[in-house]
């Protein structure tokens, strides 16, 4: 009998504040390599986290996403799947947890986040709208595109001051969104609110932010606007809420991620990130009838309605790892482990993105390597550069690589807008990595600074391939390569 989700909450004495409230039963490899070798497969392979064979990274910090050491309460489940075509008994495991979790009576199942998306933007966007969000993630920018409406980011301007410290940096901007919200309601079918802001040096979004968001669109609506949560992260973010935002001490993360719910009319999950799988999501929602003008979408793309997608184990997985991801214990300790990587970054001399919050450290490249301009690439060249210092791989998330369109002229690459900092994104892949690990990825960046001004600036290559067209825009940094204008150290 697997340990239920009351056991695993009980009153502890257990030093949960200094070590994982788990240990390790299933252990992974990967091939061992030499600096020479790691120089050669970084040419070969372009220079990118993207791009390299797996099997040749050390330490992954690519993405969080669908890579977490799963539980044996989660492994157990799954032999348990019911794989039944029609009304499976894995979909009612997988319904009630999520009905737990966001508090919203309508449920749908979905392969993953991006396929969720696609339900809301295919159901309720059409060409011409607006999409406000305190900055979409790539997918939903993109399912804007598709739908020929205009994807949104107001970010606040706490996040572009370098030296502010608070912690719900992630936010909406209220001022603007107000402004913006007055201006164009009967243009805005769907607000979004990214929860932890991901593209933005995850940082973390307040329960007052979305209070206010909620509050605006009530006041000013003119058309039954929806406010819908993107909630791939959203317990991490409840735990800075919980320790960060008065009056949430005293309550646990699962009723802070229904408070948060409780403001929306929607919300659409990555369930491979915080809820501690390999593959799924979901969409929860308040209103029926949007539910069921979702449901033939749903068949068209990825199967019934009751599996999403999924295979009956998958659901298992989900259900399972979805109320353990927001489980307190677990999340004190993924916040410890954060602070401890962000810690030994700083503590080489590293600069990041503070506070480091839920899910990621993010690297401030451009401070860390001063003598490269935004669009030579200084996360691109310094996270190449840690990988072949020792094997550990991340995301860089510069000018070079991610800047974004205007949108109003979003093909003409003379408007691109550079990014307000030159980050690397480190990504911590949940329950998978410890100290020393984290010690060892501080060790790779330092060793890539401490060449100075022999990292060279890097250039896009022309490829020869189609341009991409306007409705996939937003994608293009899957499809953008770079090179070095000179030999790495
Ligand atoms: N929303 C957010 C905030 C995300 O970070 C992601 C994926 C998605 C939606 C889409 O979910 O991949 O399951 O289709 N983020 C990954 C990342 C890819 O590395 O940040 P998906």
């Amino acid at each position: 009998m697997r340990i239920s989700d009351k056991e695993m909450m009980a009153l502890t004495d257990l030093p949960f504040d200094k070590a994982p409230p788990y240990r390790i039963k299933t252990v992974e490899y990967t091939i061992p390599t030499t600096r020479e070798l790691r120089k050669e497969i970084m040419k070969k392979y372009g220079y990118s986290g993207r791009l390299l064979p797996a099997k040749y990274v050390y330490i992954n910090m690519v993405t969080d996403s669908g890579t977490a050491a799963m539980s044996d309460r989660q492994w157990s489940a799954m032999m348990l799947g019911d794989e039944s075509y029609f009304e499976c008994r894995s979909y009612e495991n997988f319904e009630e947890a999520v009905k737990l979790f966001t508090n919203m009576p309508y449920v749908l199942p979905c392969h993953q986040g991006r396929s969720g998306e696609y339900l809301i933007y295919e159901t309720l966007v059409k060409e011409g709208d607006k999409i406000p969000s305190n900055t979409h993630f790539t997918t939903t920018h993109a399912w804007c595109y598709h739908k020929g409406a205009e994807p949104v980011d107001l970010l606040t301007e706490e996040y572009l001051d370098p030296d502010n410290k608070s912690w719900f940096k992630g936010n909406m901007d209220i001022p603007k969104f107000e402004a913006y919200f007055i201006e164009n309601a009967e243009n805005i079918p769907v607000v979004e609110i990214v929860i932890p802001n991901n593209l933005n040096g995850g940082q973390p979004v307040s329960m007052a932010n979305i209070k206010a968001v909620r509050a605006i669109i009530d006041k000013y609506d003119k058309r039954g606007t929806k406010l819908y949560l993107d909630v791939a992260r959203i317990s991490e973010n409840a735990w800075m809420i919980k320790q960060h935002e008065p009056g949430y001490k005293d309550k646990t993360c699962l009723e802070i991620v229904r408070e948060c719910m409780s403001y929306a009319d929607g919300c659409h999950m990555s369930s491979k990130k915080a809820a501690l799988i390999n593959m799924g999501g979901f969409v929860a929602l308040r209103d029926r009838e949007t539910w069921q003008r979702m449901q033939p979408k749903l068949i068209r793309t990825d199967g019934y309605i009751t599996y999403g997608g999924l295979s009956g184990r998958d659901l298992e997985a989900l259900a399972v790892g979805l109320i353990e991801g927001v489980n307190d214990y677990y999340l004190q300790d993924r916040q410890r482990q954060v602070d401890y990587f962000a810690n030994a970054l700083k503590s080489r001399g590293v600069h990041i993105i503070e506070p480091a919050c839920c899910f990621a450290v993010y690297v401030d490249a451009g401070k860390c390597l001063p003598h490269l301009k935004p669009l030579e690439g200084p996360a691109t060249c310094l996270s190449a550069q840690a990988y072949i210092e020792g094997g550990f791989a991340s995301t860089a998330m510069d000018s070079l690589q991610r800047a974004r369109e205007d949108t109003s002229d979003p093909l003409n690459d003379a408007k691109l807008k550079t990014a307000p900092y030159e980050l690397i994104r480190l990504a911590i892949p949940r329950r998978a990595y410890f100290e020393p690990h984290y010690d060892w990825a501080a060790e790779c960046l330092a060793r890539a600074m401490s060449h100075g001004t022999k990292l060279p600036a890097f250039r896009k290559i022309k490829e020869d391939r189609p341009a991409l067209e306007k409705s996939e825009i937003g994608l293009r940094t899957f499809f953008d390569n770079f090179e070095p204008v000179s030999e790495m150290p």
